[in-house]
């Protein structure tokens, strides 16, 4: 069911000094800074030959990630994302086997424009997961 890894996002305190790692240290093409005040975060996508990072940084006071950095505040793996055909199909075959999805279940318009889910990190090792329909 599920395809490409399309993406690791890490939530960072200071965009400005994770970019510059990635960019100058790292030696990665990376974009400019993308505010996404819907998702309350900041996004700076790095470019791989094979994949992408993000690094999010928070936005606004409700940010999703802040409780993150609280938790771990150097920053940290945050979700990872794998593409999906059809989220609707992928969806209801993972809640028929129990996982949970998280929010309302519908999915959302993610940071690349396309439909968004996420799933319940307990029910996958740990990780909390992002499927994006492509
Ligand atoms: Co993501």
């Amino acid at each position: 069911m599920i395809g490409r890894l399309n993406h690791v996002a890490i939530a960072v305190r200071d965009l400005v000094s994770a970019t510059a790692l990635y960019r100058d240290t790292l030696g990665a093409k990376v974009s400019e800074p993308l505010a996404q005040p819907a998702h309350g975060v900041t996004v700076v996508f790095i470019e791989l030959p094979n994949t992408k990072i993000e690094l999010l940084e928070p936005l606004g006071a409700n940010s999703p990630i802040a409780k993150f950095l609280e938790r771990s505040p150097d920053g940290g793996m945050h979700h990872i994302c794998y593409e999906v055909d059809d989220i609707l199909a992928a969806r209801d075959k993972l809640k028929a086997e129990g996982a949970r999805v998280l929010g309302d279940g519908e999915p959302k318009t993610g940071a690349h424009g396309k439909p968004v889910l996420f799933l319940h990190p307990k029910d996958f090792n740990g990780a909390l997961i992002e499927l994006e329909q492509v």
